[in-house]
């Protein structure tokens, strides 16, 4: 198993990679100062109606799957430390969620140039929607990717 519970203790580490400009650029995606960070995790990303798990390599958290309800759909999001990449494992992550987290449709928003998350929701069964507001708020192009029943 790949995925644990997260706790804690993973938050500080979780702070960390969501203020890697490298994976910033990649998600599109903009960091929170560590109050509002902890913040959005406490209140928000671990409420127990969500599913939110961290990825483990040797038992260590290496980065996070969650999903949650927004506007009546289900989406999903992830994150994995750089020194992680490149190895599958994030497709490995999904995978085993998507054994936990049942719902379908299930989506996730990605940005049309993040080719290696888009590459990970393909190989996992998303394929790519048209949507009816193709773009960021910010002007970058987005993905609507769907895992149908
Ligand atoms: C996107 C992310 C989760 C990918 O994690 P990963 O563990 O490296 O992904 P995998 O190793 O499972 O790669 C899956 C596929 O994507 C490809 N891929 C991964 N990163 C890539 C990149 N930067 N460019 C091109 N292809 C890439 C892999 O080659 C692989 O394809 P293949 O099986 O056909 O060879 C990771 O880079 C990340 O956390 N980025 C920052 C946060 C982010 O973008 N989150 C998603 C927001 S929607």
């Amino acid at each position: 198993m790949l995925l644990r519970n997260v706790t804690d203790e993973d938050l500080p580490l979780f702070f960390e990679h969501q203020r890697d400009e490298v994976a910033l650029r990649m998600a599109a995606f903009p960091s929170r100062e560590r109050e509002a960070f902890m913040t959005h995790w406490r209140t928000k990303v671990l409420r127990p109606e969500n599913v939110t798990r961290a990825i483990t390599v040797d038992g260590r958290a290496a980065g996070y799957i969650s999903s949650w309800e927004q506007n009546g759909e289900r989406l999903i999001a992830y994150w994995m430390g750089r020194e992680h990449w490149g190895r599958g494992l994030a497709t490995r992550a999904l995978s085993e969620f998507l054994t936990v987290e049942r719902t379908r449709p299930l989506h996730a928003c990605v940005a049309a140039h993040n080719v290696g998350s888009i590459r990970v929701l393909e190989k996992c069964g998303f394929r790519a929607e048209p949507q009816q507001n193709p773009r960021h708020e910010d002007g970058v192009a987005e993905l609507f990717m769907t895992l149908s029943p």
